[in-house]
């Protein structure tokens, strides 16, 4: 198989509780029900790719536990070429510790485990993968000198690189932009790359403009159940979200990702692209967890806009 998609990222168990409420700063509330679930925003993106039609590779690290041989095996059922997925001795796994409140929020903490030995030397071990690629795809779960490395790497071969800047608590590095042909925030990274609130439409437009005016090619803002905000040199343009009833929002953004990935992979257009992202999007929030939540081309085909 020749990955179409490669996808340098993050693994994480997803250890999953449901509350009523998140959790205040000093309180403790009361968890209903628990379930470890494949996750981590690389692999989320990943297995989206590969359900959603794109021959997928990882790049990334687990540990040398039981939860990295799971991780692993997640991401071999579903088709995935995890020739550099690599078990680091002596580390663990990485987790995130997640709770979904009642509107279907959720809060995660994540631990980065063997996510942090995911070094710029084992991405240009990966070489041969890049190459054959079509779209190459980070995020900002393993160390910022490999994402770094991997969207360097990516413009140098003339491949399509997305960036989806998650988690994002700082602005990017500057010399990143030039390297990124799609930068996908959500509102809150919107907020914590530029600084301005991402509330509204225009909100989000004057966030994707300062991202434009810094370098970025094209920019989307994913904006939950509003949908997305494109923006390029040419404009703007505002993508509606189908309406769903949600259940369980989490890895909703990794699905837009690895689906918009999965169909410019395959030489759809941008926009099309972005529509089929969302379809998918919507698709898995309703349903609970990462990987398990992220619906196939076959679900995506089926799907009947309200
Ligand atoms: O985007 C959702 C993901 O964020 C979860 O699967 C969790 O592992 C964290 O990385």
């Amino acid at each position: 198989m020749q990955a179409k998609v490669v996808v340098v990222g993050s693994l994480n168990m997803d250890l999953v509780t449901r509350a009523s409420r998140l959790p205040q700063p000093g309180e403790t509330v009361v968890g209903s029900g628990f379930a470890t679930v494949p996750g981590g925003k690389g692999a989320n993106q990943a297995v989206a790719a590969a359900r959603l039609g794109a021959p997928t590779a990882m790049v990334g690290c687990v540990g040398d536990d039981a939860y990295g041989v799971q991780l692993r095996q997640a991401l071999l059922d579903e088709g995935i070429d995890c020739q550099a997925v690599d078990a680091v001795p002596g580390v663990s796994s990485g987790v995130a510790l997640i709770v979904v409140d009642d509107a279907s929020q959720n809060a995660i903490v994540i631990v980065a485990g063997g996510n942090g030995e995911v070094t710029p030397q084992r991405v240009s071990a990966a070489d041969a993968l890049l190459q054959q690629a079509e779209v190459i795809v980070c995020q900002l779960e393993v160390p910022a000198q490999t994402v770094a490395f991997a969207l360097k790497r990516g413009r140098e071969l003339g491949k399509t690189v997305i960036l989806n800047p998650a988690p994002a608590s700082a602005p990017l590095p500057a010399d990143w932009f030039a390297h990124i042909d799609y930068l996908i925030p959500n509102e809150s990274e919107a907020l914590a790359l530029t600084g301005i609130a991402v509330d509204s439409l225009a909100g989000a437009q004057q966030a994707a403009a300062w991202l434009l005016a810094r370098g970025a090619r094209k920019v989307i803002i994913t904006l939950g159940a509003q949908g997305s905000l494109f923006a390029d040199g040419a404009g703007f343009e505002h993508f509606a979200a189908p309406k769903v009833q949600a259940v369980d929002t989490t890895a909703a953004g990794d699905t837009f990702v690895g689906a918009f990935a999965a169909a410019l992979s395959r030489g759809e257009s941008e926009r099309a692209a972005i529509a089929f992202g969302q379809v998918a999007a919507a698709l898995s929030v309703t349903r609970a967890g990462a990987q398990p939540s992220i619906p196939t081309q076959a679900d995506v085909a089926g799907f009947a806009r309200p």
